[in-house]
């Protein structure tokens, strides 16, 4: 009679390690779903799942962390991300035109990333750099003073 294997591997590539790197301590919950962030690119429910098997907490516990900081995302985003400040100074100096700009041009609306996964974009409150405002963050690279028309160069420099 054969064996009996019980597969308990994640299913998302990379996971596995990730939970390996942190101890089984609830106050590594923080770190932990910042470390899958980081290399699965988002928080899916599986590893929801893991996290909070890895930790010995409820789910629950986890999802509601999850749904609290506005860092974690729950879908998958795009390799770029654009995110356009929507903060006072920002809206003053024209953040409307470049978010706009950048939809029109990347046909999705702010929150969404495109069919390709190329792009998510997101409108942010103040990044705290509003002497340079209207500010748009590319995949953590600063942009300053941004028009419509630089905002449509530089993610066409991307593609
Ligand atoms: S309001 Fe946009 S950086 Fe402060």
């Amino acid at each position: 009679m054969g064996r009996i294997v019980t597969l308990t591997a994640s299913q998302t590539p990379g996971l596995d390690a990730v939970l390996a790197r942190h101890p089984c301590e609830e106050s590594q919950l923080i770190p932990l779903l910042q470390d899958i962030q980081d290399h699965v690119g988002y928080i899916s429910a599986e590893s929801m799942r893991a996290a909070a098997t890895h930790l010995n907490i409820p789910e629950s516990s986890v999802y509601g962390v999850v749904t609290f900081y506005s860092q974690f995302y729950l879908t998958r985003q795009g390799r770029h991300k654009v995110k356009v400040c929507q903060g006072t100074a920002c809206h003053v100096r024209g953040a409307v035109e470049i978010i706009r700009a950048v939809t029109a041009r990347l046909g999705i609306k702010p929150g969404e990333t495109t069919r390709d996964f190329e792009f998510s974009v997101e409108r942010v409150a103040c990044f705290g750099s509003c002497a340079l405002a209207p500010v748009m963050v590319v995949n953590e690279k600063v942009y300053g003073n941004v028009t419509p028309e630089m905002a449509i160069r530089i993610l066409d420099e991307l593609t």
